[in-house]
């Protein structure tokens, strides 16, 4: 088939979420945001889920189903027929996610869905493992790399720019312990895959990263 998949890999702050649905619109194809799968578990299970069963894991899993429509920044990720929203953007549900996100059942069900889409829909699909794990042969690869200090000053800004309270201390060590269960999971840990081009972004700004990711497309 000539459907086409993009894979945009890195951790936490990156700015993955802001060129992927670049990228998506300039390619006019679908914008796929892998982590609101994990932080939709993580906030529907909470804090019980390490402690449950595979299973009852499963049973949990099998109540949601997940469905992309659109194109470029108009992607749509729903849930059960609803758009996902704001409730799990917080520092809190992302711990969650990231919690939930270290159980293989979890990790295989939702390859399964994000492998699913990809072969129904062309898209830009952006995570943690796509590259290395969920497409593996994806033709393009990024990985996005910025250090930790680098990536809370960032979204220290955006929160201010939001008018919201922030701790800049805080939010360096919140993406350094998110970054290191995620780096250092059995299951599919953060790593680029071999063949996916390395962009560090520390010294680039947004439209930087964006030719830097474009460049290859030619
Ligand atoms: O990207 P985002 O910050 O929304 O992801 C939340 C958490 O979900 C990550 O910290 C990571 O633990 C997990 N995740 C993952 N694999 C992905 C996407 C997200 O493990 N492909």
């Amino acid at each position: 088939n000539n459907l086409r998949v993009v894979t945009l890999d890195g951790p936490a702050g990156v700015g993955k979420t802001t060129l992927a649905k670049r990228v998506a619109q300039e390619l006019s194809i679908a914008y796929l945001d892998t982590g609101a799968m994990f932080r939709i578990f993580g906030w529907k299970f909470g804090e019980a889920a390490p402690s449950m069963s595979e299973t009852e894991l499963e049973e949990h899993i099998a109540q949601y189903s997940f469905s992309l429509s659109g194109i470029g920044f108009d992607s749509v990720l729903s849930v059960n027929g609803t758009p996902v929203g704001d409730e799990i953007r917080t520092e809190e549900v992302a711990a969650l996610a990231s919690s939930v996100a270290q159980l293989p059942v979890v990790r295989e069900a939702l390859k399964r869905v994000q492998r699913e889409i990809g072969a129904q829909t062309s898209l830009v699909a952006e995570g943690r493992d796509m590259g290395s794990v969920v497409f593996p042969t994806a033709k393009h690869k990024f990985f996005l790399d910025a250090t930790a200090e680098e990536r809370g000053a960032r979204r220290f800004k955006q929160l201010q720019e939001m008018g919201k309270p922030a701790d800049l201390d805080l939010i360096i060590k919140q993406i350094k312990e998110r970054d290191e269960q995620d780096r250092n999971r059995a299951v599919a840990p953060l790593v680029a895959a071999e063949d996916a081009h390395i962009i560090d972004t520390t010294e680039l700004d947004i439209d930087g990263v964006f030719d830097a990711i474009m460049s290859y497309f030619e």
